[in-house]
C-alpha cells in the first residue's frame, strides 16, 4: 500500500517558492483588480525574486482574464 502525505495533500501548491505564493494567491489578486505581472507582484509578491515562476504567474493570469472576461 502507498503511504499520502497528508500534509502534501492540504497545503496548496506553491507557484512562487522563493514568496511561498500559492496559487489561490495569484488568483484573489487577478479577482480584485492586477492586471499585469507587476501588479500581481506588488500585491502578493509573488516573482519579486528569482523569477522563475514569472511563465507560470503570467499563465495564470492569462486564464483568470480569459474567465474574468467571460463573465463580464
Ligand atoms: S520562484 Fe518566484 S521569485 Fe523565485
Amino acid at each position: 500500500m502507498e503511504e499520502i502525505d497528508i500534509n502534501q495533500l492540504m497545503r496548496p501548491r506553491k507557484i512562487c517558492v522563493c514568496r511561498q505564493v500559492s496559487e489561490s494567491d495569484i488568483r484573489k489578486a487577478i479577482q480584485s483588480g492586477a492586471t499585469s505581472l507587476q501588479e500581481i507582484s506588488l500585491q502578493t509578491q509573488a516573482s519579486t525574486n528569482c523569477g522563475t515562476c514569472a511563465s507560470a504567474v503570467d499563465a495564470i493570469l492569462q486564464d483568470e482574464l480569459k474567465k474574468l472576461r467571460k463573465i463580464v
